[in-house]
């Protein structure tokens, strides 16, 4: 099949690519790209293991065509730390044991990230297990998932306020 031409800003870098219109954009990253950190739990949708933001939006990149994404802009995992620094959502996975076996992790944290961004997370652990009801742990690390997400909400949410006064 005839490769098209795709340009996709991932983690801040520009890549111009000639991808196959079947590829998915989970397999363009992890077998293209080498950023093996987004999982494939399933393939179809159902675990949420390929969360990924796309233009600030998380979705579930097995069911993403890469060629209907020109032009978009890509976080995944690897994007997330800042530097050596973990990200607030990263550190507080790490300080509430929100993860055991790891390999829900980097779709936790992504979509915990859109949820946050949504609005969403609030302070309601039921709200938040709502919210990431689309990612599914084997190892039921549930428990500090919600612990690790309350507490990166509070912070981000402490540090917008400083920012903003
Ligand atoms: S691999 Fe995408 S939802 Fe399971
Ligand atoms: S930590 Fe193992 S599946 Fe979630």
């Amino acid at each position: 099949m005839t490769s098209l031409p795709i340009t996709l800003t991932i983690n801040g870098h520009r890549h111009e690519l000639e991808v196959d219109p079947r590829v998915t954009l989970l397999d363009l990253l992890r077998e293209r790209l080498d950023l093996t950190g987004t999982k494939k739990g399933c393939d179809r949708g159902q675990c949420g293991a390929c969360t990924v933001l796309v233009d600030g939006n998380r979705i579930n990149s097995c069911l993403a065509l890469a060629v209907s994404h020109d032009g978009a802009d890509v976080l995944t995992i690897e994007g997330v730390a800042r530097g050596e620094e973990l990200h607030p959502v990263q550190a507080a996975f790490i300080a509430h044991d929100g993860f055991q076996c790891g390999f829900c992790t980097p779709g936790q944290i992504m979509s915990t990230l859109g949820l946050i961004a949504e609005g969403q997370a609030g302070d309601d652990p039921e709200r938040i297990r709502e919210g990431l009801s689309g990612n599914i742990c084997r190892c039921a690390a549930y428990g500090g998932i919600v612990e690790a997400v309350l507490e990166a909400q509070q912070q981000l949410a402490k540090a917008d306020r400083r920012t903003a006064a």
